[in-house]
């Protein structure tokens, strides 16, 4: 890089930034299937007892009977535990539990109905 041109410098730099905030994005919008990425969240950390496609033999919840308004509830239970489940809190992060959540509604009971009560 000489010196005497700095403005290629520069631009050359911002090359580098836009392109390494593009391979190592992580917002919602650059994840081109949020439920398959779900999928694989939820491979590592919920199939043990929720079983493979949410389906489980009754040892826990049943994910595909949350409706698509219960995703605070959701949220609450994944973050704090209940009974015999850990709180993720900590080990889920905010972002990977959205695409937990978008892989769920892709199983869910009520997938059809886009408002149900
Ligand atoms: C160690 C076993 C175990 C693991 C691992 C586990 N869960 Fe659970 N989960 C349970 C059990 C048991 C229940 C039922 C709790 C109850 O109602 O007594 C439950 C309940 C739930 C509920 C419903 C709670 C409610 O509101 O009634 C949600 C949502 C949930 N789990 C999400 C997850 C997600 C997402 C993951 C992965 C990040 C996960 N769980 C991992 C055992 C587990």
């Amino acid at each position: 890089m000489t010196p005497s041109n700095p403005f290629k410098f520069l631009s050359l730099f911002l090359n580098a930034c836009v392109l390494t905030a593009i391979l190592t994005g992580n917002s919602f919008a650059q994840v081109a299937d949020p439920a398959e990425k779900g999928e694989r969240i939820y491979g590592n950390y919920c199939m043990t007892c929720h079983g493979e496609s949410l389906i489980n033999s009754g040892q826990s919840f049943d994910l595909r009977k949350l409706k698509v308004t219960e995703k605070a509830r959701f949220e609450n239970s994944v973050q704090n535990g209940k009974n015999q489940m850990p709180p993720w809190k900590g080990v889920i992060s905010a972002s990977d539990m959205q695409y937990i959540w978008a892989y769920i509604r892709t199983l869910a009971n009520d997938k059809d109905q886009m408002t149900s009560e």
